[in-house]
C-alpha cells in the first residue's frame, strides 16, 4: 500500500497549520506546511527583486528552493527564515505568485517529495485536489471570515505586531477572494473531501473530529 497522505486544505487562516501540526504529532507522521514554499519562493524574490509577474524567473526560484523545514523551524540556506516567511506582505506576495502554473509546476515534486512512511499530513489550499488526489483522506476546513480574523489578529497581537481587527478583515478577505478565484489550482474543496467548520470548535475538537474519520479509514 502507498504511504498514506492526510490532506487538510482551507482558506487562510481556517486553522490548518495548526490542526495539521497536531494531527502529525498524534499519529507520528511527517508534515508539510506547502504554504511555506510559496512564502519562501516569496521572500527570496522579494530580496532577489524578481516581479511578481515575472513567471520563469520566479519559477527557476521555486525549482532551487534552498528550504529545509525542520519541527517548526523553516531553513533557507544557512538562514532561519521562519518568522521573515511570516509577514503580511509575504503572505500578500505568496498569493499574487501561486496564481502562476510555472511556479506551481516546481514547486510539484519537491512536496511530493515529502511522502515517506509511516504516513504525511499535509496542508494547503491543493493538497487534496492537486498534489495528493489519492489521499486516503481530505479535509476541508472553514470557518467564518469573523472567526477566522479574530484568530489571525490574536496571533498577530501576541507576536507584538500591532493591527486591528478591520484591517485584518480586510486583508483575509482580499487573500481569499484571490485564492479562490484564480484560474489555476483555485481553492475548492476535492469532491472527496469532508467538509468542517471549525467556527465554533477549538483545536482540540477539530483534532478529535478529523482523528475519528482517520480511524474509520485505516
Ligand atoms: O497557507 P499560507 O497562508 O501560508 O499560504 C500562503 C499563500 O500561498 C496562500 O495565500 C496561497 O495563495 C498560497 N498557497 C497555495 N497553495 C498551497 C499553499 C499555499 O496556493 N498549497
Amino acid at each position: 500500500r502507498p504511504v498514506p497522505v492526510i490532506a487538510i486544505d482551507g482558506p487562510t487562516a481556517s486553522g490548518k497549520g495548526t490542526v495539521a501540526a497536531h494531527l502529525a504529532q498524534a499519529l507520528g507522521f511527517h508534515y508539510l506546511d506547502s504554504g511555506v514554499m510559496y512564502r519562501a519562493t516569496a521572500l527570496l524574490a522579494q530580496r532577489q527583486g524578481i516581479a511578481l509577474d515575472d513567471e520563469a524567473a520566479l519559477a527557476a526560484l521555486a525549482r532551487h528552493l534552498p528550504i529545509r523545514c525542520e519541527g517548526g523551524t523553516v531553513w533557507l540556506g544557512p538562514e532561519n527564515a521562519s518568522d521573515a516567511i511570516r509577514t503580511e506582505a509575504v503572505g500578500q506576495a505568496a498569493s499574487t505568485l501561486s496564481a502562476l502554473p510555472a511556479v506551481r509546476r516546481a514547486l510539484l515534486d519537491l512536496q511530493r517529495s515529502l511522502r515517506r512512511a509511516p504516513g504525511l499530513v499535509a496542508d494547503g489550499r491543493d493538497m487534496g485536489t492537486v498534489v495528493f488526489p489519492d489521499a486516503r483522506l481530505k479535509v476541508f476546513l472553514t470557518a467564518d471570515a469573523q472567526a477566522r480574523a479574530e484568530r489571525r489578529h490574536k496571533q498577530l497581537i501576541s507576536k507584538g505586531i500591532s493591527t486591528t481587527l478591520t484591517q485584518v478583515l480586510h486583508e483575509l478577505e482580499q487573500r481569499d477572494a484571490r485564492d479562490t478565484q484564480r484560474s489555476v489550482a483555485a481553492l475548492k474543496p476535492a469532491q472527496d473531501a469532508l467538509p468542517l467548520n471549525t467556527s465554533a470548535l477549538d483545536v482540540d475538537q477539530t483534532v478529535h473530529q478529523v482523528l475519528q474519520w482517520w480511524r474509520q479509514r485505516s
